[in-house]
């Protein structure tokens, strides 16, 4: 990627890395369709709700013809099939809950899966990349990219709420496109100490964030905390640091080693990633691992934007050099907008996991009979870990504290946030 490399005489663009100029991160119209060949795949994903709560997804996957990927050309044929396998694999592994999970994927959706998974450069498991970024049509096709006119290709058990779940964190995606759009006018301003320019873009960032966090309220209007809880995470939840699944599973007919991956997460999204780079915010020790391991779960083209975001020269250094008060301003404006939506974040995790799993343990404490609660019968091994296998909160909270550093030292000494 020459045009990305640091120092290059050509502008920095985000030309080869796969970012829509409209959609950015988001995959623009995605198929719907397979080749005819691979319809035996897309007749049980499209069903999978359904099945997973008759239970016969089990049985139909393991009856289902092996099918080589071999037919699967185009990035978007791929990015489909994969969504697709992927949805199988979480609702045939999680089908009985956590007590009945499963050892082995049986090596007609392991092995296609497997061959998928490495053509796109993703993990074998359902990613951010998959359900939210490659997982929407629009009703009306010529009509606004909303909610309303918004739905699933493919879906899990969870009802309106897993629609709710995926169109709000894709439009969270959408909100954030004026702010991948004016990285590289960023990166550019200050290769060639273009002051005015940087601090306008840089006013477009902290813009953009701010409507992230404002699009990212509708969680609370689409989705249900109790059926994210009790009936969604489940089938989002990982084969790695999960007690539930201790060794792991095996792709039969792939390797006869169990392996071990993350759940789907947005922490799988390029675009946090992307700001912490740009504005130099650094996670160390555990949750930067956790936050670097995420990246291996991302379309390639976006983990190499990431990349070369961070070979970049710094630009806090470029505004320490300044002495432009809008520029100042406008990078701590970028900085508080994203301790903001971090701060937003925990306590939309509050709300949809640390309440409902208070709940849960009240529950089975007096030991009332709850069978009918949807909220006690939710897995008991991730009350407090993240889809993604992380310990919440405390992760949560480091990771937003960590991005208090990055402020420049002046302005910062006055603020206080709460915890
Ligand atoms: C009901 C909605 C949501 C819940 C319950 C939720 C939950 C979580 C949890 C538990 C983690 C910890 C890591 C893990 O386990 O994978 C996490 C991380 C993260 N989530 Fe969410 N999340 C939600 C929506 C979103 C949305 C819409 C976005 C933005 C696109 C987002 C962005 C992130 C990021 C960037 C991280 C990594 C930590 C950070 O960089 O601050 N989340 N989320």
């Amino acid at each position: 990627m020459a045009a990305a490399e640091s120092g290059s005489k050509s502008l920095f663009s985000l030309d080869s890395y796969h970012v829509s100029e409209e959609l950015g991160f988001i995959l623009p119209d995605p198929l719907e369709e397979l080749p005819a060949f691979y319809q035996p795949w897309l007749d049980i994903a499209l069903r999978v709700p359904e099945l997973v709560q008759s239970h016969k997804l089990r049985y139909l996957i393991n009856k289902m013809p092996m099918l080589g990927s071999q037919f699967l050309q185009k990035h978007k044929e791929l990015r489909l099939a994969h969504l697709a396998l992927s949805m199988m694999t979480m609702g045939y592994v999680w089908q009985e809950g956590e007590n009945n999970t499963v050892e082995m994927l049986p090596k007609n959706l392991a092995v296609p899966y497997w061959e998928v998974s490495q053509r796109l450069g993703l993990p074998p498991i359902l990613t951010h990349a998959d359900a939210a970024l490659a997982n929407w049509r629009k009703k009306d096709p010529e009509g606004p990219f909303d909610m309303e006119n918004l739905e699933l290709l493919v879906s899990l058990p969870g009802g309106d709420s897993v629609r709710g779940f995926f169109m709000v964190t894709l439009l969270v995606e959408l909100a954030a496109v004026p702010a991948l759009r004016n990285i590289p006018t960023v990166i550019n301003g200050v290769r060639c100490g273009d002051t005015e320019a940087v601090a306008r873009a840089l006013e477009g960032i902290s813009q953009s964030i701010q409507d992230m966090t404002d699009t990212f309220k509708l969680m609370h209007v689409y989705v249900e905390p109790p059926v994210f809880y009790g009936i969604m995470r489940i089938y989002l939840s990982g084969w790695k640091d999960n007690p539930c699944m201790p060794k792991g599973l095996v792709y039969e007919g792939v390797s006869t080693e169990p392996m071990e991956y993350s759940g789907g997460s947005a922490a799988q999204s390029s675009l946090l990633h992307c700001f912490d780079e740009l504005l130099g915010v650094k996670h160390e020790d555990k949750s930067g691992a956790f936050l670097t391991r995420m990246r291996n779960y991302m379309p390639s083209a976006h983990k190499q934007l990431i990349q070369d975001i961070s070979l970049q020269p710094s630009l806090k250094s470029f505004v320490q050099q300044q002495d432009s008060e809008q520029l100042n301003q406008a990078f701590q404006r970028c900085v508080t907008n994203l301790l903001a939506f971090r701060s937003y974040h925990i306590n939309v995790v509050s709300r949809f996991i640390t309440v409902p799993a208070a709940r849960a343990q009240q529950l089975r404490k007096k030991s009332q009979d709850s069978g009918g609660d949807m909220v006690s019968r939710a897995p008991m091994a991730l009350e407090e870990r993240g889809t993604g296998g992380s310990g919440i909160m405390t992760f949560l909270k480091t990771v937003r504290d960590q991005t208090k550093d990055a402020f420049l030292s002046e302005t910062s000494k006055g603020v206080t946030y709460n915890s």
